[in-house]
Formats: structure tokens, C-alpha cells, sequence
């Protein structure tokens, strides 16, 4: 006997059945779905090569967990199956030509594709159309009776309604939490220290096996169909996707990306386009499932061991995977803030090698009780930054606790940390080559001064080698002094030369945005250019003179006397007015006749007629500030549908209070005039 073989299978064995345990009993997997995946797929691989390892009670052979002793037990008449999978374009040529073969039909097959959703099984029992029986999928075999916490579930009726319905109907889907729920309920558990879930899954499985179902009521969960199972004295379509419409008709639910596929070739396509989709559903897929829509040709393939013949499920990439934190480094940005970057190991992860992640700040570090050295999950979703979501359990003996640095990674000032600040701060400013880097590519980025070609490597290097020390530098550079650089041949420096000289024809917010004057965005730019209309009466304004203007606060007006006080920047401003930067005039315009100058609004709750940017809009073309919240400033709130807060905020504070109507009618007042 092999010992080492049997000793791998073994420990594979008891590996998995501990992780069964933690994901299926406990609602705390260990690892992700994509290792756990691995496992089970080298330990069936080792019981088909060795068989005479192969055991009835190994965990290959059985699906999902034991069964929790607390909820009552559910014999399923006909058996919960699994689905086998196929993972690429030519495994489902292969799956559909095994089929085909199978059945000696030359013939291409329809397919009933439908989303593989991310949740838990669940079976719904329908006795004279009305909800009688409602279980999980157990092992299959014998699952838990969550009929009352099913019941609960808002989507899911208790009562069919309709014709034709089956003496006795048994429907199988998928319960989820939808993705935006689970962020809420997460960000509410963490507030209050309460368990957060790792997953949408998780929080699904962990929401319906509440032994009160109190508790399942709370939480937002949703069912979709997606086949059946007994149905007694009924008639039904002998197409799979036309009994899903039917189970439509009769009030159940179901997803909107069900369709009908030709072929292996319409299977790949509808692959490609549910892969693409998957970021904007309401719900978490990780694969597509192909079904012979013909039940009859279903029936004439049966089933191998758990899984039917007639279906597979296409994964699709992971978008959590597991690797380990190498080191984390600091980044110093524009205003100086120090963020935490974890240096990973490279992962291939939603799609792409993932080696560095964000870790935002220090408070992240301690939420995610991370050290260097330790297994992390890295969570990629599809054009999404990579994320650490979790760390797991330490195993690695020589973890290293993360110290968060005293002094600034590049210039060694010593860092700032505001009480209640989640963010520490280099107080070096343009001292601080960072933060001069930043401060430049900033001034030269394309909603700014807009200098085309002059990318962040390039200013990098400019910056390293000493020939620009802040944006006004820009303008003295010579074709001669970029030639050299990395990737820049004549023709190029020229080209940059010339975009450096072109910028200087700006505008007024563009060149203020450019300054990159701490919390002064596009949007305040734009508003202290339009109230103040000079530099020169922008810079000499005083923190109450700054409140004037809309959406400025004590900070940002704060933030604005700071830089304007500094010297250096008012050398810096000096030297780029000097190069010849320069702007049109604004005209102290039509502000002071426009009907409702001076008037703060604030649109709160949901409007019939035209969507709240369209209202705002229409208000601020008449010269009226809106404002996010309520506060004594505000002169009128506009409260549509289901307002909540602010409305009761304004009824406090006795501000007017005007409906969707009243506000149109007070726009079109204008617009007779
Ligand atoms: S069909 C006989 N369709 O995937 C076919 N399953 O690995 C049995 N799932 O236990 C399942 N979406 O929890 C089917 N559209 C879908 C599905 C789906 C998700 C889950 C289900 C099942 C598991 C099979």
C-alpha cells in the first residue's frame, strides 16, 4: 500500500470535512470558494486514480453538510442534485457533444441557460397552490424544514395564484441576499459591533437557518426559481424554460437573464454576455448553468451519480482568491496622506495578476486584525479595485505585526495623526517630494490645466532629476532638458513643449482646481470663480467672506485662507502668472437678477416627474444654491415621495416645506416671466 498516497487523502479528507463544517454548519468558511474548489477537485482526482482508496463516507461523495440537530428533518421525495462543471469553451463543446452523442441526435439542442446564482438551495412544497413545506437542500437526501423562516422571505408567495396549478408542486431555486442589502446589513452589524458576514452567500445561509425566524424576517432575502421537482396532477410545458415562464405566471419569481441558447456556440455566447453583466446584477452569480430545455430528451439522459446529464454549470473566474501579505508599504499622496499598500503575493484574481492592494488607512489594518506574513482574501469584482477582504486565521508562525510609521517614507517629517482622523498626514507639503509629484501631476491632469503628454512617469522624472520643483518649473523647461528622460525622443519633447505653452490659455476654475488647494474640487472651483470672479478677491478673502459662497464650509474655507496665506504658494501663484497663464474675464453676470439667487433648496425623497438632477439643475439655473442637508442656512426643502430624515429635520427647524407640484409650479412661475 502507498502510505504517502493514503496519507494525502486522508488529510484531504479531513481537511475538507472541517471546512463543510465552518461553511455549512458554522457560516464561517476559512478559506475561499476557489480553494475549497482545489481541494475537493485533487482529492477526486486522487480517488479516480487510486479507487482502491475510493470510501462511501468520503467527503467527494456527499454535497453540502450534515444536517443541524435543531431544525426538524425533510425527507426529499426526489433528490436535491448538484451540477457537474465544465470550465471552458472547449469542456462545453465537449458536454454538449457527449450529449449528443448520447442521445444519437445529430440535430443542434436548445438550452435553457440561466444564471448559477451565489446562495442557498432551497425547495418550496405547494399543496393546492398554497406554501406548505419549505427545505434546504441538506445533503441532498434529507434537508431542514425552514418553512417558517421562508415564509418570511417577501418575495416568495405563500399562495399561488392562477391556473392549472398542480395538486402537489415542488419548486427549487436559490435564496440570496441581494449584494446592496448585504452591504447595508454589514455596515449596520459592524456600527454596532454585531457578526458581519464574509459573503452574500454566507449572510443567505446564515439569515435562513435562524432558529427564530424573528431574526430571518429582518433580514433582506430573495428566492429565484430555477426548476422542479414533484409535481402531482398537473400538466406542464415539456420545455424547461417554458415551465420557468409558467412558475412566473403562477407568482414565483425568477431572474430576468433567463434565455434560450442554440448549441454549444449560443451557450458561449450567453457565457460572454452573463460574465459581462455580472458586475451590474442585484445578486451574486459565480457561473452560468446550460439545461437541455427538452424534458423529454432530460428524462432520456438521467443522471450520473448526483449530478444530471442534461445540465452543467460554467464557472466563472474566481473573484475571491487567497495569497499571502509579503510586506506593506506607505504611500504619501498630494495633501500628504499616508496610505498602507499591501505588497501581495501575485495573484490571478477576477481576471487580472493582483501584487498590490490599498489598505486605505490604519484604522483598516486593525479592522482586518492583519499582519504581514498572513493568509488575506483578495476580492476583485470585475473593473473594481482589488480589496483585502479578510485575513484568515493566522498559521504562519512568523507573522509580523504592521507598524505604522512615525515619520514621512520620503522626506522624514514627522507624521500627523487628528484625533478621530482615520487618515495620518506628512506635514512637509511642497517639501516633501511625494507630495510635490503628486502636487504637479495634479496641476497637469486633464480636468485641471489639462497637459497633454506630460504623464506621471514623465513627471517623476522630472522631479527626481531635479529640473522641476513645483508647477510654475513647468514653464521653463527646455526640449533640450526632456530629451534625455526615459522614452522621450525629440519629436515628443517638442510635443510637450508646445501642450505646456498651450495650457496657459485656461480658465479661471480650471486654474484654481489646478492649485489643488485641500478639498476644493471641481464643483467649489467652479462656485468660487463664479462669487469671487478674480484671483486677486479670492485671495484676499476672509473665512466669513468664503461662507458666502454655496456648498463652502468652515473646513474648506479654512483650507482656502491656509494656502492662499502661505508664502509659497503665493510665490508659486506669482511665477505662473508671470509665465503668462491667463483666463477670460468673468462678468459679474446675471446672479444678482436671477429669481431665486440667494435661495438654498434642498431636494429630499423620491420626484414623480423629473429625477432630482434634472430639479436641481433647474434650480440652480435660476440662480438658487441646493444643498445635500438641512440646517438652519436652508430656505426651502423639496420633499417628494417616502421623504424621511431631512423632512422631519425641516419641520423642526420650520423651514417651507413644498411638494413635487408646488416646486414645478414655482419653476414655471419663472419661466412665463
Ligand atoms: S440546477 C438538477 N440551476 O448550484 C439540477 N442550480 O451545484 C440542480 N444553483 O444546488 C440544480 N443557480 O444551489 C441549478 N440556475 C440554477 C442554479 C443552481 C444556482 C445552485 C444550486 C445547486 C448548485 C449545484
Amino acid at each position: 500500500m502507498n502510505q504517502s498516497i493514503a496519507q494525502k487523502i486522508s488529510l484531504l479528507r479531513q481537511q475538507i470535512q472541517t471546512h463543510n463544517l465552518n461553511y455549512y454548519t458554522l457560516d464561517a468558511p476559512t478559506i475561499t470558494d476557489a480553494e475549497y474548489d482545489r481541494q475537493l477537485k485533487r482529492l477526486r482526482e486522487l480517488e479516480e486514480k487510486y479507487p482502491e482508496y475510493a470510501t462511501p463516507d468520503s467527503p467527494s461523495q456527499s454535497i453540502g453538510g450534515p444536517v443541524l440537530e435543531n431544525f426538524s428533518k425533510v425527507a426529499h421525495e426526489l433528490p436535491m442534485l448538484s451540477l457537474g462543471n465544465v470550465y471552458s469553451e472547449e469542456e462545453l463543446a465537449e458536454f454538449v457533444e457527449r450529449i449528443q452523442k448520447q442521445l444519437k441526435n445529430a440535430q443542434t439542442l436548445s438550452f435553457c441557460v440561466e444564471p448559477k446564482l451565489d446562495g442557498l438551495a432551497i425547495s418550496l412544497l405547494y399543496e393546492q397552490g398554497k406554501l406548505t413545506r419549505a427545505a434546504t437542500r441538506g445533503d441532498g437526501a434529507i434537508g431542514e424544514d425552514v418553512t417558517y423562516n421562508v415564509k418570511t422571505i417577501k418575495n416568495i408567495p405563500h399562495i399561488l395564484k392562477g391556473d392549472n396549478i398542480p395538486e402537489r408542486l415542488e419548486v427549487r431555486g436559490e435564496v440570496v441576499m441581494p449584494i446592496a442589502a448585504f452591504h447595508a446589513f454589514n455596515q449596520h452589524a459592524i456600527a454596532k459591533e454585531a457578526k458581519s458576514f464574509v459573503n452574500p452567500r454566507n449572510a443567505a445561509a446564515g439569515s435562513l437557518r435562524q432558529l427564530d425566524s424573528n431574526i430571518t424576517a429582518q433580514r433582506p432575502l430573495a428566492f429565484y426559481s430555477y426548476g422542479l421537482g414533484i409535481i402531482k396532477n398537473g400538466c406542464l410545458a415539456n420545455s424547461h424554460y417554458q415551465r420557468l415562464q409558467q412558475l412566473k405566471a403562477w407568482g414565483l419569481p425568477l431572474t430576468t437573464e433567463v434565455t434560450l441558447e442554440t448549441g454549444a456556440q449560443g451557450c458561449f455566447e450567453a457565457y460572454t454576455r452573463l460574465l459581462q453583466k455580472r458586475p451590474t446584477l442585484p445578486y451574486e452569480i459565480d457561473g452560468i448553468v446550460y439545461k437541455v430545455d427538452d424534458i423529454e430528451l432530460q428524462e432520456q439522459l438521467g443522471f450520473i451519480a448526483r449530478s444530471p446529464r442534461w445540465a452543467t454549470a460554467h464557472k466563472f473566474p474566481a473573484q475571491e482568491e487567497q495569497t499571502r501579505l509579503l510586506d506593506v508599504e506607505f504611500q504619501v499622496g498630494r495633501t500628504g496622506a499616508i496610505t498602507p499598500v499591501a505588497i501581495l503575493q501575485p495573484v490571478f484574481v477576477g481576471g487580472v495578476t493582483v501584487s498590490r492592494a490599498s489598505l486605505h488607512n490604519a484604522d483598516e489594518i486593525k479592522r482586518l486584525h492583519l499582519k504581514i506574513g498572513n493568509t488575506v482574501v483578495i476580492r476583485r469584482a470585475a473593473d473594481v479595485i482589488p480589496q483585502i477582504v479578510r485575513a484568515l486565521p493566522d498559521t504562519h508562525q512568523n507573522s509580523k505585526e504592521i507598524i505604522f510609521p512615525t515619520t514621512c517614507p520620503i522626506c522624514a517629517s514627522e507624521i500627523e495623526r487628528i484625533e478621530d482622523e482615520a487618515i495620518a498626514r506628512c506635514p512637509g507639503g511642497l517639501y516633501c517630494a511625494a507630495q510635490r509629484k503628486e502636487a504637479i501631476k495634479y496641476f497637469a491632469s486633464r480636468k485641471a490645466m489639462n497637459i497633454d503628454g506630460l504623464g506621471e512617469k514623465v513627471v517623476e522624472q522630472l522631479v527626481d532629476a531635479q529640473l522641476i520643483d513645483n508647477p510654475a518649473d513647468l514653464f521653463n523647461l527646455t526640449v533640450a532638458q526632456l530629451i534625455p528622460l526615459e522614452r522621450m525622443a525629440e519629436k515628443k519633447a517638442n510635443k510637450l513643449i508646445d501642450a505646456i505653452s498651450q495650457c496657459k490659455n485656461t480658465t479661471f476654475p480650471k486654474f484654481l482646481l489646478a492649485l489643488g488647494i485641500r478639498e476644493v474640487g471641481e464643483a467649489t472651483a467652479k462656485n468660487l470663480a463664479d462669487y469671487f470672479l478674480t484671483l486677486e478677491a479670492l485671495r484676499k478673502a476672509s473665512v466669513e467672506d468664503l461662507l458666502k459662497v454655496d456648498d463652502v464650509g468652515d473646513i474648506v474655507a479654512q483650507h482656502i485662507v491656509t494656502f492662499f496665506r502661505q508664502k509659497h504658494n503665493q510665490e508659486v501663484i506669482s511665477a505662473l502668472l508671470a509665465s503668462g497663464i491667463h483666463w477670460p474675464e468673468i462678468k459679474a453676470k446675471e446672479q444678482q437678477i436671477q429669481p431665486l439667487a440667494g435661495k438654498t433648496f434642498v431636494l429630499t425623497g423620491t420626484l414623480i416627474q423629473m429625477d432630482r438632477n434634472q430639479a436641481k439643475q433647474a434650480l440652480q439655473a435660476l440662480g438658487a444654491k441646493v444643498s445635500g442637508s438641512v440646517s438652519k442656512k436652508t430656505d426651502y426643502v423639496v420633499a417628494g415621495e417616502a421623504a424621511g430624515s431631512k423632512l422631519s429635520k425641516a419641520q423642526e427647524l420650520g423651514i417651507t416645506i413644498l411638494d413635487e407640484v408646488e416646486m414645478l409650479n414655482l419653476l414655471n412661475s419663472f419661466k412665463a416671466n
